[in-house]
């Protein structure tokens, strides 16, 4: 069975949020009619009870056309917000399954008290294995940091501490897809393991202008079935879509999205002569 997602992340409400933006992504949610919608956190700036009540209108609404589920990010955790994320967004870990489809999703939380650092712990890797360790055909883990850092997204320290732990764990689970937010770094990286890859998936800040370099706001609409797998980036701005990754019987394709540091090094006349 084919299951349809829906990848929003980054929506910071307080700070550079754009509201057309989050309207054009409903109105792509209600044509598109995905199994779910996941935001892989920072849905606010700043962590305030004020955010998170301004922001649920919008989560409401896709809420009404099909199921939805969150991480927080860092900004969620500041002034201590993750209390209020859980009483007005939802539990900050959880797990969907999703029957009719042979899927699970397990969303983690990254975040951690006013930090800007993730780590997941061994309660949650226990948690995480648990729910994997499962005959499920589809497997997709959902959080807010980086298990890897993506490409021209500063020098920050933007990997969980346990990265290596949380690694290991799509590995030994065969997990088919990782989401992550954070930088706002629309990209992927594909692990080769045995039954099938892992495919590393990042999402720009979808409903901010907080981009990077000339990135666009962004998220990305997700096609998983047996392993096949189609990812398109949609630009939030004018819903224009790309493909950005395509995997057919074991064979994945990437489209980078961006120009990368290098690349842009490369192209510089600095070295000329
Ligand atoms: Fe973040």
């Amino acid at each position: 069975m084919m299951v349809e997602i829906i990848h929003i992340s980054d929506l910071h409400y307080g700070s550079e949020f754009v509201g057309e933006y989050f309207d054009n992504i409903i109105k792509y949610i209600e044509d598109a009619k995905p199994d779910v919608v996941i935001c892989t956190g920072d849905l606010v700036h700043k962590g305030r009870i004020k955010e998170f009540k301004a922001i649920l209108p919008y989560i409401q609404k896709i809420r009404e056309i099909t199921r939805f589920v969150a991480v927080p990010g860092n900004h969620d955790a500041k002034n201590s917000g993750l209390v209020y994320y859980e009483k007005i967004i939802g539990p900050r870990r959880s797990r969907m399954l999703l029957d009719d489809k042979d899927t699970i999703l397990v969303g983690i939380c990254s975040a951690r008290d006013d930090m800007s650092e993730g780590m997941i712990g061994d309660e949650q890797l226990d948690f995480t294995g648990r729910c994997f360790n499962k005959n499920l055909e589809n497997r997709i883990l959902a959080l807010h940091h980086h298990l890897i850092p993506p490409p021209l997204s500063g020098q920050k320290f933007t990997t969980v501490r346990d990265a290596g732990e949380i690694l290991e764990l799509t590995q030994l689970f065969e997990v088919d897809l990782v989401l992550m937010g954070h930088r706002h770094v629309p990209h992927a990286y594909i692990f080769d393991n045995n039954r099938t890859d892992t495919i590393f998936l990042y999402c720009g800040t979808s409903t901010s202008n907080k981009v990077r370099a000339n990135d666009s706001p962004c998220f990305n609409h997700i096609f998983l079935e047996k392993g096949d797998l189609e990812v398109y980036m949609v630009n939030s701005t004018n819903l224009e879509k790309n493909l950005l990754l395509e995997r057919r019987e074991g064979l994945t394709k990437f489209v980078r999205p961006r120009r990368t540091r290098i690349e842009h090094l490369l192209t510089s006349e600095v070295w000329d002569e």
